[in-house]
């Protein structure tokens, strides 16, 4: 009997950490905006076989050859053998691409996973819900970060901005008036799994000096969030600064995100960050619609890669 045709299309969008990262995967709370301009898509067809043809990171192999570690292929089978019935085989093309940038703190794999979850659901005749979806990729980004906080699943899943925290549930933020960000690319990809790593030894190695340094970045996002209901552009600003330095402190930064943090507050970003793992990746800057074109021809000037623009309102 001739496969009945279909095409099903999702999508599921970036995001950045405004305030809170890896302090978030100690228990403290993080604040994280989904970015829409930049999104992953997932395409399925009919196939005699499951294939996944993923044209950004150039591959294309069924889903039987995928490695135990792919992320993809877990998002593709964890649904399936939630929803498909029993003895049931998928038989599909998965077309898989992204414009958000990988390996950069913008959530991509987050975002794919998040496609992909959509997809296969739908090919099942299952809309998910946001926490469904979340909890769902919260296993694929296992096996790409090692410990997830659960942060970037969250945020991708639901769509809107979030105060998280680990093992509770999410809540949207409220926003008081529009608050606009530029999100600059340093070009140099850095995967989260190091960084984290990293902290994770350097806490083991001295836990207090973690701690209280984890404790006080949860101080900024609980202002932050403040800050956002009652529409104080100068406290996030500030509180983004001081969120940067205590990442320094944490030795994520680089001489590339310091130098073009600066770079945004000498151009009027009233602040300026790192967003997600850190060491290269992306770097945001709360600005003034005035003073937006002078921070983009500012960071063009030092180098930055792309910059992308997004506002929270
Ligand atoms: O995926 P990234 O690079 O945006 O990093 C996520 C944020 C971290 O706090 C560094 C890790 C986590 O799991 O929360």
């Amino acid at each position: 009997m001739p496969t009945a045709y279909f095409t099903i299309i999702t999508h599921a969008p970036g995001k950045i950490i405004l305030l809170g990262e890896h302090a978030v995967v100690y228990g403290q709370p993080a604040l994280a905006v989904p970015v829409s301009q930049l999104r992953a898509t997932a395409m399925l067809v009919p196939a005699p076989q499951c294939i996944i043809d993923a044209p950004d990171l150039r591959r294309r192999y069924p889903l039987s050859a995928a490695l135990p570690d792919d992320p993809i292929a877990a998002a593709i089978r964890l649904t399936w053998n939630r929803y498909a019935p029993a003895g049931k085989a998928p038989h599909f093309e998965l077309t898989l691409t992204s414009t958000i940038p990988i390996a950069s703190g913008l959530g991509s794999g987050a975002a794919m996973s998040a496609a992909v979850v959509r997809a296969v659901a739908g090919r099942l005749g299952h809309v998910l819900e946001p926490a469904e979806v979340s909890a769902l990729v919260f296993e694929t980004e296992k096996i790409l970060h090692g410990t997830p906080s659960g942060i970037d699943n969250t945020v991708v899943a639901f769509e809107q901005p979030m105060w998280f925290i680990s093992g509770q549930p999410p809540q949207p933020v409220t926003v008081s008036g529009a608050f606009h960000f530029l999100i600059g690319d340093t070009g140099q990809p850095s995967p989260t799994k190091i960084t984290v790593g990293d902290v994770r030894r350097a806490w083991q190695a001295n836990p207090a000096r973690y701690e209280t340094l984890f404790a006080e970045i949860g101080a900024c996002v609980t202002q932050g969030r403040a800050a956002l209901s009652i529409g104080d552009h100068y406290g996030l600003g500030m509180l983004m600064n001081l969120n940067h330095s205590l990442l320094q402190a944490l030795d994520v930064s680089n001489n590339t995100l310091d130098t073009l943090t600066q770079v945004a507050r000498d151009a009027g970003a009233l602040g300026a960050k790192l967003s997600g793992g850190g060491r290269g990746g992306n770097l945001i800057a709360l600005v003034e619609e005035a003073a937006a074109e002078r921070v983009r021809a500012a960071w063009r000037a030092a180098g930055v890669r792309a910059i992308h623009a997004t506002t929270l309102e």
